[in-house]
């Protein structure tokens, strides 16, 4: 039986870019119409796809009854916003990483999507990149045996991202909007975290630009059975390239085994117990992953991400992270935040839960 396609509106075509190229490859999805506030970017995306449904208003996409599910691509600080906005109209809600730039907000947005009983799903690009999607399916057929540690980093020269307004604005941090694919990693391992400590550098090369957030961050995570979780980022300094130390890798060590899923790189490393460490190359993926120029953007994680909000809809599941699996890793990070400034003092998630969410529980 044809399943039938869902109507889906987006906003923010920056990033945005990636969804548009999802959605019209997509047998699942019927891109409806595009927004943004940046008329000279809508005339871009509509001759770069030949996609000529577009608007400058999001007030069009959350009017438009057809459209079933909005997508966000604007800016993390406007995420809490648009989210509610589109959930007040009845939609679905896919929005990008990071869900919100801090738990401000967190209640009222959790209160707004349980009232509306529709579906907040977060991009969590990484999950989804076929190396880490791999790794997932050997730890859920228990090949790692018992987990003892989850190592996730996101190291890369973020000071390209610095060229726009909003990243110099109040509201953006390195951690949030960048380190966590590495702690999203961690937790998805590791859902359970109950406490976290670690240091923070805010470097020269950060205030430069007229950052005031940690450009460097190592931290150490632990849940209520002991096994640790690692994070790392770094994001203002060279790095030693691609082809050296992937920008986001996750190694997960177990009794029965050790893998590395990696990205940019489409490369999974394993080592299971009584088997000759491998490499799995996935090379012939390239042009799914990285549609446009260089590696820029990667379409392919978007595609991968919106097939499985639509089989979630199809057989009526909640699309993976939620808003709940969200604020749970926000939560880790304001406790990284708190353990950064407090000198590297251990942090527990559950009091940072109580203090934010009390009110929606
Ligand atoms: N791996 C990932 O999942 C990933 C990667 C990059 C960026 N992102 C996220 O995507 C979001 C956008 O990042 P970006 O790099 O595209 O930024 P960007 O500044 O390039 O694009 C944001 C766009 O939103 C538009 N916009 C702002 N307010 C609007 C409004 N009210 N109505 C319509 N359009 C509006 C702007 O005109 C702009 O074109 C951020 O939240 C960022 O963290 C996610």
């Amino acid at each position: 039986m044809t399943k039938r396609a869902y109507k889906l509106g987006v906003v923010g075509l920056g990033e945005g870019r990636s969804i548009m190229s999802a959605a019209l490859a997509s047998e699942r999805w019927e891109l409806r119409k595009v927004c943004d506030l940046n008329e000279e970017l809508c005339r871009s995306r509509e001759k770069e796809f030949g996609f000529t449904a577009w608007t400058t208003s999001y007030d069009e996409l959350l009017n438009d009854p057809e459209i079933e599910a909005i997508a966000i691509y604007t800016p993390d600080q406007l995420h809490l916003k648009h989210v509610k906005m589109a959930l007040e109209a009845g939609k679905h809600v896919i929005c990008t990483k990071p869900l919100l730039p801090s738990l401000d907000g967190a209640a009222e947005l959790l209160e707004a999507q349980k009232r509306s009983g529709k579906h907040v799903f977060v991009g969590q690009s990484t999950r989804y990149f076929e190396p880490m999607k791999r790794q997932r399916q050997d730890f859920e057929a228990g090949k790692h045996g018992d987990i003892h540690t989850v190592e996730a980093h996101y190291i890369t020269d973020g000071r390209w991202f610095l060229e726009k307004d909003w990243s110099r604005q109040k509201g953006f941090s390195w951690m949030y909007g960048f380190m966590i694919h590495a702690v999203d990693l961690v937790r998805w391992y590791l859902p359970e975290v109950t406490e976290v400590m670690g240091f923070g550098l805010n470097s020269e090369a950060n205030r430069g630009y007229g950052v005031d957030s940690w450009d460097t961050m190592r931290f150490l995570l632990r849940d209520g059975d002991g096994r640790i979780g690692q994070v790392s980022g770094s994001y203002t300094l060279p790095t030693l390239g691609q082809s050296v130390e992937p920008s986001i890798g996750c190694v997960i060590r177990g009794s029965a085994g050790t893998t590395r899923g990696e990205y940019s790189n489409l490369v999974y490393h394993t080592h299971f117990a009584g088997e000759q460490p491998a490499t799995a190359e996935m090379e012939h993926l390239h042009d799914y992953f990285f549609r446009f120029e260089g590696k820029s953007h990667h379409a392919g994680e978007y595609q991968n991400y919106i097939e499985h909000f639509a089989e979630c809809l199809d057989e009526g599941r909640t699309p993976l992270p939620d808003a709940n699996e969200a604020i749970r890793t926000l939560a880790v990070m304001v406790a990284m935040e708190r353990s950064i400034r407090e000198g590297g003092r251990i942090v527990r998630i559950q009091d940072v839960l109580d203090e934010y969410l009390e009110p929606s529980r």
